[in-house]
Order: C-alpha cells, then sequence, then structure tokens
C-alpha cells in the first residue's frame, strides 16, 4: 500500500488530500499540520474550510484511508510520497520584503522531513513556491540526509476554491515536473500512476521542474492579466457609454480569446493572484528584467485602480461625503461559494469607506464577525502600493457592524455596496429594501449581479460596473 502524507491541512493539502483518498482506495493518506485547533476540525463535523462537496468526500474516506494528525514527525517518516502544502506568504521585512515569498515554513518542513526519514522518499511541491525553489529544497534534504535518498517533484495546484472538489474529480490537467534523470523519471511516474487512477492519461502532463513551478506562475499571472484587461475597458466603457458585458461576450467569441474569465468585477482577490504576480515581478527583477517586471506589476496597479475607482464613485455620487451614512455592503469573501477572505477586494473598499467615515453595515453568508474584524484592523503591507496602509483605529472599528441577513444590513442605510456574487443577492426582494432605506438609495454593483433596470424602476440610483451610467452619476462624476 502507497502512504501518502500530506504537510499543510489548508485550502490546497485539505481538498486534494480528501479527493486523492477518495479516487485511490488502495492508496492511504495522512494530512498532518502543526495547528491543533485545524486538525481538530478536520476531525469534527465542522470542517476548517467551506467548500462545496467537500464535507461528502471527507465522510467518506476519514477514518478508512484518509487520516487528519498533528503527529507530523510520525506521518512523514512512514510515507512514500510526501506533499509539501504548507503556506508560502510574501515577505514582510528583510530582503524581497512585499515581492518575495516567504519560505520560512517550507524551508522548516524540509528540513524536519530529512531529520526524521529513514527511508527513500519522493517529496512534491505542492504550494506556490518561486521558481528554483525545488533546487533549495532538494539542497537541503540532500545535505541533511544520513543517505536516505529523496527525489523532489513539483506538482502545481491549479484548484479554485468554490469549485475545488469538481476542479480536483476533472482538472484541465496535472502537471508532474521532475529531475530529467533516471531516478526523476520513476519518481514522476510513481506520481502519475496516483493521478492516473482517475485522471485521463492525456492531461497529465510532464516537465522538467522548473517549467512546472513557473507554469503556476505563469497561469496565475495570465487569468489574473485577463481581469485586469477587462476591468481597464470597465473604465473605458464608463466613460464612453459601452456596456462592458457586451464588450466582454464580443471579445470572449473570438475563438483564440475565449469566453472564460472575463467578468469585470471590483477587483480580484485571493490567496494566489497578487501574491503569485508579486512573486513573479520579483524573480524578473532578481534576474536583470525590469521590463517584464513592469508589464506584469501593471495588473496589480489595475487591479488596486479598480477598487479606489469603486470607492470614489460611491463618495463622489454621494455628494461627496459618506461621513456617518451608513452603507450596507453585502458579500465580503474574495468570491462565491467560500468564506475565504484572504486579499478580498472588500477589505480595500471597506477601509475606503471608513477613511471617509461612513458607517458599514456588513453581510456575508460565509465570513464571521471575528474575520472580518480581523481583516479591517491588519496592517497591510506596502510594496509601491499605498492603497489605505492604515490599520483601524478603535474609534473606526465601531463604525462597523457585522450582521447576519443581507435586509438588515440595507435597513436606513443610503446605499448598499455588492462586493461578492453570492447567488442570494439576485434574488433578493429589493422592494422591501428600498422602503426601508433613506433616499436617494444607492446600488453599487461591483459584481453585475442584480437586474439594474429593475432596480431602477422601483427607484434605485445605480451604478453597475462597467455598464452605462445614470444620468444622477453623470452629473457627479468621481474625482480621480
Ligand atoms: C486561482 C486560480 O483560478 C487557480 O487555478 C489557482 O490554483 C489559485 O488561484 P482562486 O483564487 O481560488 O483560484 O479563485 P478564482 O476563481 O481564480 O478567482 C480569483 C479572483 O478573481 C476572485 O476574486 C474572483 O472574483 C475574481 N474574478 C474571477 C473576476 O473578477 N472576474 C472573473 O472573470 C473571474
Ligand atoms: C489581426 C487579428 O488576428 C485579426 O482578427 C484582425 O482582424 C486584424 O489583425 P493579422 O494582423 O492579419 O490579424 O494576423 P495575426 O494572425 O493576428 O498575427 C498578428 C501578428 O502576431 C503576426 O506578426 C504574428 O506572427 C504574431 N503572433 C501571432 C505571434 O507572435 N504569436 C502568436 O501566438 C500569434
Ligand atoms: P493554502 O491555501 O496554500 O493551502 P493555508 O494557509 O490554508 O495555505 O494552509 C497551510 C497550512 O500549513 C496551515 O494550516 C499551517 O498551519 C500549515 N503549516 C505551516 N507550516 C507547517 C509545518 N512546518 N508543519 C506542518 N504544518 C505546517
Amino acid at each position: 500500500m502507497v502512504k501518502i502524507c500530506c504537510i499543510g491541512a489548508g485550502y490546497v493539502g485539505g481538498p486534494t488530500m480528501a479527493v486523492i483518498a477518495l479516487k485511490c482506495p488502495s492508496v492511504e493518506v495522512a494530512v498532518v499540520d502543526i495547528s491543533v485547533p485545524r486538525i481538530n476540525a478536520w476531525n469534527s463535523d465542522q470542517l476548517p474550510i467551506y467548500e462545496p462537496g467537500l464535507d461528502d468526500v471527507v465522510k467518506q474516506c476519514r477514518g478508512k484511508n484518509l487520516f487528519f494528525s498533528t503527529d507530523v514527525e510520525k506521518h512523514v517518516r512512514e510515507a512514500d510520497i510526501v506533499f509539501v502544502s504548507v503556506n508560502t506568504p510574501t515577505k514582510t521585512r528583510g530582503l524581497g520584503a512585499g515581492k518575495a515569498a516567504d519560505l520560512t515554513y517550507w524551508e522548516s518542513a524540509a528540513r524536519m522531513i530529512a531529520d526524521v526519514s529513514v527511508s527513500d522518499k519522493i517529496v512534491v511541491e505542492k504550494s506556490t513556491v518561486p521558481v528554483k525553489t525545488a533546487e533549495a529544497i532538494e539542497k537541503i534534504l540532500t545535505h541533511n540526509s544520513k543517505g536516505i535518498k529523496f527525489q523532489i517533484l513539483s506538482n502545481p495546484e491549479f484548484l479554485a476554491e468554490g469549485t475545488a472538489i469538481e476542479d480536483l474529480f476533472m482538472p484541465d490537467r496535472v502537471l508532474i515536473g521532475g529531475r530529467e534523470t533516471p531516478e526523476g523519471f520513476a519518481a514522476v511516474k510513481a506520481l502519475k500512476d496516483v493521478y492516473a487512477q482517475w485522471v485521463p492519461e492525456e492531461r497529465i502532463l510532464t516537465t522538467n521542474l522548473w517549467s512546472a513551478e513557473l507554469s503556476k506562475l505563469a497561469a496565475n499571472a495570465f487569468l489574473a492579466q485577463r481581469i485586469s484587461s477587462v476591468n481597464a475597458m470597465s473604465a473605458l466603457c464608463e466613460a464612453t457609454g459601452a456596456n462592458v458585458s457586451e464588450v466582454s461576450y464580443a471579445v470572449g467569441k473570438d475563438s483564440r480569446i475565449g469566453p472564460k474569465f472575463l467578468n469585470s468585477s471590483v477587483g480580484f482577490g485571493g490567496s494566489c493572484f497578487q501574491k503569485d504576480i508579486l512573486n513573479l515581478v520579483y524573480i524578473c527583477e532578481c534576474n536583470g528584467l525590469p521590463e517584464v517586471a513592469e508589464y506584469w506589476k501593471q495588473v496589480i496597479k489595475i487591479n488596486d485602480y479598480q477598487k479606489t475607482r469603486f470607492v470614489n464613485r460611491i463618495v463622489s455620487s454621494m455628494f461627496n461625503t459618506v461621513s456617518n451614512k451608513k452603507i450596507a455592503v453585502l458579500g465580503f469573501a474574495f468570491k462565491k461559494d467560500t468564506g475565504d477572505t484572504r486579499e478580498t477586494p472588500a477589505i480595500d473598499v471597506c477601509k475606503g469607506l471608513l477613511g471617509d467615515k461612513a458607517r458599514l453595515s456588513i453581510y456575508d453568508p460565509q465570513v464571521t464577525e471575528e474575520q472580518i474584524q480581523r481583516d479591517l484592523t491588519m496592517n497591510k503591507f506596502d510594496w509601491d502600493h499605498p492603497l489605505h496602509l492604515q490599520p483601524m483605529s478603535p474609534t473606526t472599528v465601531k463604525q462597523v457592524s457585522v450582521v447576519w441577513d443581507a435586509y438588515e444590513a440595507a435597513k436606513d442605510a443610503h446605499g448598499i455596496c455588492i462586493l461578492t456574487e453570492w447567488d442570494e443577492f439576485k434574488k433578493l426582494d429589493f422592494e422591501k429594501i428600498f422602503k426601508n432605506m433613506q433616499k436617494p438609495a444607492f446600488v453599487f454593483d461591483g459584481r453585475n449581479v442584480v437586474d439594474a433596470e429593475k432596480l431602477r424602476k422601483i427607484g434605485f440610483i445605480v451604478y453597475s460596473i462597467g455598464k452605462p451610467l445614470d444620468q444622477w452619476l453623470k452629473d457627479m462624476p468621481a474625482l480621480a
């Protein structure tokens, strides 16, 4: 029986290992983490992450061939294949601060693997890391190996949150990079055999180590770039009277471009896009490629611009002040069907509104009050985009309330901003909401989820990203 151990029971490690266990009954999978509450949650009915379909997969395998444990060393020692899926945040201090990946967790995991191993192992890089990390890890492992042989593979994860289980069941591709030596090829084959139990062979791509590492950064950079491209267009659409949805549709019909990932929004969020691009920028700079670095940096700058533009639009359309006005914020997660708030555009938008002294009433079906308060009080690291850097003062915190119902959030509010595209926001009774709001009542739709025409008929002034503007908004242009 092949034994797999995954270090790091997070958004990537948890779902990925659960699906491997489900699809490979002959493989024993242990997911380990240093965080006791996280492992306890994985072993309970209340899993630590919200992901559609995940509960079901975990229930089918947990206790059979899927185990969650804090005994990191025991499971690593026993494993044939060790996945490393620990967090790799952006460095906040020292060399490369604000751009480079912080590999502290990775390095400590690698040293621990070398320390406890008593048999040969395949070590798989699962978290996104800078190109050539595998080489560094290989060095740590071989220099501390006590004669044990390690083969290092890069097997980046392409799942998106909210659709993780679907993505894992039917991946567009599985990518495995390894050393081009007989031992390297054998290790690649061993991992390929695991995936081949449910993924069609032609979708399992094998490359050298560095191509696999770089492909992950490149894929995320390309995806983020599409969003910044369409968001840049959204600003131009508002200025000219074009409709960004019509433009996206027409552009996406070109089979060379394709229709997916062209939804204009208040900005992209999530743990990967910004972090991976910053990482890419840093690698380019380190390799003497400032023009390439500048090119990718622009994707983040447009994303910041989009968030700032949204806040400016709100403030300017409400007579240039939101001071002491109640604003309902619908949605805080970085996208629908997840409770994850890492890098969510909602953080910057809320901080921007609070900077103008608004009172916020926030509702998200999956994000807790504690999480929202933590996100809004945390300081954001500056690289060269000084966006709402100040953490909130205790008095500002009092300007925020978190409620468990969209109607409650909107009661007596001057405006509503929609920051996450939760399906339930499409079905809200806006007649009822309108009656309980201050007038004029505004809706700022940062995800283009509501039927703007219908809302205008009710009496709302509606701003939809990238769509032709109401006369009201034209009369009150957003200041730069
Ligand atoms: C992303 C990649 O899609 C995935 O392959 C990789 O493994 C991890 O990073 P994730 O961050 O979970 O996944 O979600 P994704 O669906 O890519 O959305 C990222 C952000 O872009 C969200 O804030 C989303 O709302 C936004 N987005 C997405 C848009 O604004 N417009 C779109 O058309 C698509
Ligand atoms: C382009 C558009 O494709 C077409 O839809 C529009 O109507 C006119 O402009 P064209 O300029 O004739 O058409 O050729 P195209 O095939 O798009 O190539 C443009 C340039 O891009 C060429 O120099 C081509 O060599 C280059 N190219 C194209 C690349 O370098 N890499 C590619 O992957 C594709
Ligand atoms: P991702 O989105 O990449 O999965 P997460 O932050 O959700 O990232 O998960 C990473 C997990 O890795 C966290 O639960 C963290 O506690 C765990 N972790 C970090 N370092 C170690 C380590 N040395 N040993 C075990 N677990 C670790």
